[in-house]
């Protein structure tokens, strides 16, 4: 610790501390219009400047090593201050009044009213360039930009999409997007970091032009006029006199500007924000305080909730006549269910009917449903989509190491020498995730390996990319494995201090040896031999694994594979080190937390465990069966069979999203009675013969799980649509129908009740996950919870983990003569899975409006394929009519398609095959056969996609260069201490 003196007060700080946060912390008013505490230093305002020992240093750029005396208020500091924020100012027109960011939180407002400036000396300036509007969210203003340089922080170096620059040579600098071109060409994902830190309305959302304001929407010529009429009024008044109206107009829009914190509804990263509303107007998503993300957001978070709003919504219950469907009245509606549900259980039993919950919905949900099933119903045939991804690796962790969750959180992923990505398309799968990968690997010296089919963002990035041949990942992991044990690069230590079963394992690792892994793969031995030293050397190395691993028919082998290299190498127990399988939706990792799994009550608590059955039925007051349900896949199968009957599903899509979805569709169709709750009329609602109508996460409460294990709050941001519930209430309607006697108020009560079942959330409560607070389970009684999961033993009893024997078991299906193509899938960055939610939000309709196949130039021209062919996919299953995308990513044989289509959908060429432990589609080891039309259309991408941008990739904003212009000089003359990162 050091004494910090700030203007005759003592402080104490941390060593390595930045003085600027000293004197955030101390409450010592400062004007710092560059600095952002999630991006560091940037030195390109000067307004921070201070003194110290008599010469003036910018306190964002200081960090504290020694006691040390600092004055805020001396003459030369604030006149250097106020010599700064003037050039600001002849960069920036203030017209508060009228101006969409007039919102109290407009940094270049604050600040002038902070240093009190009533005049300015440099006259603004106009810039000699156009307001840029060609990307469909957000717009650039050059005349509005102070050139602080945030958004070319936050976009090289936190989002690290490297797309923007400032060209400081210039005799006009502005911000660049790919150095000079357009943003709506350039290779801008959409992200919003660069608009979320921009300190003023420079980048501004297009949801917020000419609607967040009183005065804001009126036409340009009368906006124009306004704007000179308060300019006029400068010499006389002074901006004070001006600030105050500006302010009391900022003050009437919080009237009717609500901002409410939600979790992002998407993928399982768990970004959290506040949404701005205006009525159902949604004017911005404004990330700033989450846990995970802090600013960051993907295009999906940021900009993807169009269709909050869409018109096609449900708003009225459907009941099927014959091939149609006719509307109903909830009474109506919900009688029929309860009348079927208790007609089909009298007659066929409560095994024929099935529950499916989402991966979409709320914890509170996820664990009425299965309450649903097994109380009031009395049978465990629920489950949720986990299956579809996730069931494999939470089978290898639970095998090996106890609980079914990251063993760490993202700061570990950040904090970690060595990060290996096993099949996953991080970057666009799990994008602000990623985005502390690249940080992490650009900034910080982390090492990256990627291992993948195709050569993705994070394989170009890495520092090895590994392209094994189809579900070989389990054969090179278990001979790394071999050979650090074979040549004493084990962790021998930790091995005899936490983990059982080397002997045994070490048996199972005989048949792979660098030779023949290498001869499988299709990897070099020194390349592999490469992976082993580089993960001996790192120190901490954490794995991050997805699809690529859990979608193959030994997906469960390989994730066990994964989790016993990173016992045998000593990862896990520390920072910086474990396993993490990247959940897909937002709440995947809840859903299965909260008990829709066949074979788990909440908290992972066996079915079959007569003690814990006990429990549950003296809680819930109800007799349950003794063993395990069907899962979502022997549902399907238990369907065609005749022996399910009735399905009720919530929020999944599972017509198209589950494998061979022609046999799923198939299955559908011949259920006595079937249940789909939604919010749209999905491929699924197809089969129904009862439509619920139901809200998205913005029209509730509840909370998330992400992957991370984080439990978090989401409030409600919009009135629920006329004619719509939220899915709790619904169950709770049919649950109650069926003599359940409910009486949930609200989401908390179900919340208290999950806690007083599930010891795993035993202290976790809606005080504790108030606002932005957050849990990562499992949460102890007091409330402590476990970021870290391992610290001194697993989770087995007696405290050691467990290396896992495992045999080699080929693929289920290969290439061959009839069907010589390997297809891959996957998703895009914009759209989330099949897309029901995102092509309903314009701007990413308009940049990725459908799917595509992946071709590789060698297999293109072999079979004379441009972008946009059309060609016919036939597989064992099914076939589909697609357009080409020729890419270098994907090469030779292999094939890869993005998810995202309806009517196109993947699945209907994948197989029922699965994973034999959990059952999880083996949607990965799909071959095809491809027939060239004669058509050629447009390329599936269309040309503004930011797949056809180019990046410039810089260290940052690079201050230096501007402090190397002509007309630059140090604020007041004699600014000394220039310190640099
Ligand atoms: S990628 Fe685009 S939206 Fe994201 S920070 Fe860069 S310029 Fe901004
Ligand atoms: S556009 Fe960028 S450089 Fe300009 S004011 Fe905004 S954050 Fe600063
Ligand atoms: S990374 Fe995931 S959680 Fe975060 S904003 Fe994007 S989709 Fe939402
Ligand atoms: S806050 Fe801009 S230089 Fe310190």
């Amino acid at each position: 610790m050091v004494t910090v003196t700030i203007d005759g007060v003592e402080h104490q700080a941390e060593i390595g501390e930045r003085l600027i946060d000293l004197i955030n912390r101390a409450g010592t008013p400062l004007s710092q219009v560059c600095y952002h505490p999630q991006l560091g230093p940037i030195q390109t305002c000067d307004t921070c400047i201070v003194e110290i020992d008599g010469q003036l240093v910018r306190a964002c750029a200081t960090t504290l090593s020694s006691d040390v005396e600092v004055t805020t208020t001396s003459p030369q500091a604030d006149a250097a201050r106020r010599q700064a924020f003037d050039r600001i100012l002849g960069n920036h027109m203030l017209y508060c009044t009228v101006c969409d960011n007039n919102n109290g939180n407009c940094v270049v407002h604050n600040t002038t009213k902070l240093l009190g400036v009533e005049h300015q000396e440099i006259p603004f300036r106009p810039k000699p360039y156009e307001v840029d509007y060609t990307n469909p969210f957000y717009r650039y203003d050059p005349d509005q930009c102070i050139l602080c340089g945030r958004c070319v922080e936050a976009c090289q170096n936190l989002q690290v999409n490297e797309t923007l620059s400032i060209n400081w040579e210039d005799p006009h600098p502005r911000v660049l997007w790919d150095g000079g071109s357009t943003i709506g060409e350039s290779s801008c994902v959409s992200c919003g970091h660069c608009i979320s830190v921009c300190p003023c309305n420079a980048l501004m959302e297009k949801s917020m032009l000419g609607y967040a304001g009183f005065f804001t929407a009126l036409p340009k010529p009368a906006l124009d006029g306004m704007i000179d009429v308060v300019k006029s009024l400068e010499p006389e008044t002074g901006y004070s006199a001006i600030l105050q109206v500006s302010e009391t107009e900022s003050v009437m829009r919080e009237h009717r500007v609500q901002r409410t914190k939600t979790v992002c509804t998407y993928c399982g990263v768990g970004c959290s924000f506040d949404v701005w509303t205006k009525d159902r107007h949604i004017l911005k998503v404004a990330p700033l305080d989450g846990p995970t993300n802090g600013v960051s957001t993907c295009v999906k978070g940021k900009f993807g909730w169009d269709f909050v709003n869409s018109p096609d919504r449900l708003t009225k219950p459907l009941i099927r006549e014959g091939d149609k469907f006719r509307e109903a009245s909830w009474e109506e509606a919900l009688s029929l269910v309860a009348r079927r549900f208790s007609e089909i259980k009298a007659k066929s039993g409560p095994d024929s009917i099935a529950f499916i919950s989402s991966s979409k919905c709320t914890n509170e949900e996820s664990y009425l449903m299965q309450k649903l099933a097994r109380a009031i119903i009395g049978t465990h045939n629920v489950d949720n989509c986990s299956r579809y991804c996730q069931s494999p690796a939470t089978a290898g962790l639970f095998r090996t190491v106890g609980y079914g969750g990251d063993s760490g959180s993202i700061t570990d992923i950040e904090k970690a020498k060595l990060v290996i990505i096993i099949g996953s398309n991080t970057a666009e799968s799990h994008p602000v995730l990623a985005t502390r990968v690249k940080r992490a690997h650009k900034l910080h010296g982390q090492k990256l390996i990627v291992s993948d089919l195709r050569e993705n963002e994070m394989a170009r990035r890495a520092d090895l990319f590994l392209h094994p041949k189809p579900r070989t990942d389990f054969v090179w992991l278990s001979a790394i494995s071999r050979y650090l044990l074979d040549n004493g690069l084990a962790d021998q230590k930790f091995l005899d201090q936490h983990v059982n079963g080397l002997d045994a394992y070490r048996k199972s690792l005989e048949p792979f040896t660098m030779e023949v892994a290498s001869q499988m793969c299709g990897l070099s031995v020194e390349t592999l031999k490469r992976v082993a030293h580089m993960i001996v050397e790192a120190g901490s190395v954490c794995i991050l694994w997805a699809m690529g691993v859990t979608q193959q028919s030994n997906g469960s082998d390989t994730s066990t594979a994964i989790s016993n290299l990173l016992l045998v190498s000593g990862n896990y127990m520390r920072p910086g080190t474990g396993a993490y399988p990247l959940r897909g939706h937002n709440n995947v990792q809840g859903a299965s937390d909260h008990g829709s799994m066949p074979n788990f009550f909440p908290g992972y608590q066996s079915v079959d465990d007569p003690e814990i059955r006990a429990r549950f039925e003296s809680a819930w007051n109800a007799k349950m069966p003794t063993s395990k349900g069907l899962d979502n896949h022997q549902m399907v199968d238990a369907v065609h069979e005749g022996k399910l009957k009735c399905m009720y599903l919530i929020g999944e899509e599972m017509a198209i999203v589950d494998s061979d979805a022609n046999y799923v569709q198939e299955a559908f169709s011949m259920l006595d009675f079937f249940v789909v709750q939604d919010i749209f009329f999905s491929t699924t609602c197809r089969f129904a013969d009862v439509v619920l109508p139901a809200c998205p996460s913005l029209e509730k409460e509840g909370t998330f799980t992400s992957t991370e294990r984080r439990i978090q709050r989401l409030y409600q941001v919009l009135e629920p649509l006329e004619g719509t519930q939220p899915d709790w209430r619904i169950i709770q309607d049919v649950a109650n129908r069926l003599g359940a006697g409910w009486n949930y108020q609200h989401p908390s009560e179900i919340y208290s009740e999950i806690a007083s079942v599930a010891p795993l959330y035993a202290g976790a409560s809606y005080e504790r996950l108030e606002g932005f607070k957050s849990l990562q389970w499992p949460v102890a009684e007091d409330g402590t919870d476990q970021p870290l999961l391992y610290t001194k033993e697993f989770a087995f009893p007696d405290g050691k983990a467990i290396l896992y024997p495992l045999r080699w078991t080929p693929p289920l299906q290969q290439a061959d003569e009839e069907f010589d193509l390997h297809l891959n899938n996957g998703r895009l960055l914009e759209h989330f899975h099949e897309g029901n939610l995102t092509y309903r939000v314009a701007g990413i309709r308009e940049k990725t409006p459908d799917t595509f196949v992946e071709v590789s130039s060698e297999l293109a021209e072999a079979r004379g394929i441009q972008s946009g062919t059309w060609v016919q996919l036939t597989s064992r299953y099914g076939q589909l009519r697609v357009r080409a995308l020729i890419t270098d990513r994907v090469k030779g044989t292999e094939l890869y398609m993005p998810m995202n289509s309806v009517e196109a959908p993947v699945n209907l060429l994948t197989s029922s095959n699965a994973d034999p432990v959990t059952n999880t589609p083996a949607y990965k080891e799909a071959v095809v056969r491809m027939e060239v039309l004669a058509e050629v259309g447009e390329s599936p991408l269309p040309r503004n996609n930011h797949r056809f941008g180019h990046p410039t990739p810089q260290r940052g904003v690079e201050v230096e260069r501007k402090w190397k212009r002509a007309d630059y000089h140090p604020p007041n003359g004699h600014l000394v201490q220039i310190q640099t990162k």
